[in-house]
């Protein structure tokens, strides 16, 4: 990358703006060294956030980030996991990190995340994630898919004013989130962090790719519709992206992507095709 382009949380730590989903890497076994080549490429270009969770292939990918990982300087890396809701509570949640870091060959997270809300009370996460942060277990936690009314739920327990992410659906063929929770998590110090930012390659969106606006605008960038997608992400401010991609030449066009400056102009066209929302929108799931 030209450059590391970083979102500051709320305690002063950077975080990067561009990471590697891994939602389905590792499921296959025939895909493994494609994977990890993929990865590597990433981290070689740049990259230093990881994002897993132990749903992913009940493990398998945090075990194929794990292998990715060996050889590169933990210190220079921002790993992201998530605990499952059924999970989340004071039984479970120790022994689920330890699988997770275990796996990932680490000894501790720089964030860790609610993976979607459960039937466990928020206060009783929110308690078990600041013991992880005291004992040097995780350096942030966070949330993920919760909407404008699940963070107000949350900053009413204690210390729940302390989550440091929001992980959300967010592209440009969905925006519901600009309406209410981006503006509510900008004020509050919190980043979003982008999943789907290129809509699953536009299967959440079947037309996107085919978008003629879109096309002649990536045209003019020399750049690909996904590579558009991702620098709409990208360019919004406080939102992190992490894509997912187990081929190498994608990677690398999505850190190429990273550095794309869109002109005032095609935000403006782009939009018009896919415009933000004029109401509210419940969050978007998938
Ligand atoms: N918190 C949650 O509930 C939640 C939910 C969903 C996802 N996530 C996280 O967010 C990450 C991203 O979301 P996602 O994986 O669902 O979708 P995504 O990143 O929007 O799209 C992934 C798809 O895009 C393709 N792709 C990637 N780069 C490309 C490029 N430059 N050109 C063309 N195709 C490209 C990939 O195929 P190739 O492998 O062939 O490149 C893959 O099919 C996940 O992996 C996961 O870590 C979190």
């Amino acid at each position: 990358m030209d450059g590391q382009q970083y979102i500051t949380l709320k305690d002063g730590t950077p975080m990067p703006k561009l990471g590697m989903g891994t939602w389905c890497l590792g499921d296959y076994r025939s895909e493994r060294d494609k994977e990890i080549d993929a990865l590597r490429a990433g981290l070689d270009a740049g990259i230093e956030m990881i994002d897993t969770a132990e749903m992913y292939g009940e493990g398998k990918s945090e075990k194929l980030v794990g292998e990715a990982l060996r050889g590169y300087r933990r210190e220079n890396l921002f790993l992201v996991s998530k605990v499952y809701p059924h999970n989340a509570g004071r039984a479970r949640i120790y022994r689920s990190l330890e699988g997770s870091l275990k796996r990932l060959g680490t000894d501790y997270l720089d964030l860790y995340l609610l993976h979607w809300r459960g039937s466990v009370p928020l206060g009783e996460t929110v308690e078990c994630m600041e013991e992880l942060v005291r004992s040097g277990k995780i350096r942030h936690w966070g949330v993920s898919n919760f909407d404008t009314s699940d963070m107000e739920e949350l900053f009413q327990e204690e210390s729940g004013a302390n989550c440091a992410v929001n992980q959300v659906l967010y592209h440009l063929g969905s925006r519901g989130i600009e309406f209410d929770l981006m503006p509510w998590l900008g004020e509050r110090g919190i980043p979003v962090m982008a999943y789907c930012p290129l809509a699953q390659a536009g299967a959440l969106r079947k037309e996107i790719m085919e978008n003629q606006v879109l096309r002649e605008t990536a045209s003019r960038y020399s750049i690909t519709v996904m590579q558009l997608l991702l620098a709409f992400v990208m360019q919004q401010e406080g939102v992190a992206a992490i894509p997912r991609s187990g081929s190498r030449e994608h990677v690398l066009e999505n850190v190429e992507a990273g550095n794309i400056v869109l002109e005032p102009q095609d935000l403006q066209r782009i939009s018009a095709q896919y415009p933000p929302p004029d109401r509210k929108q419940p969050l978007d799931i998938v």
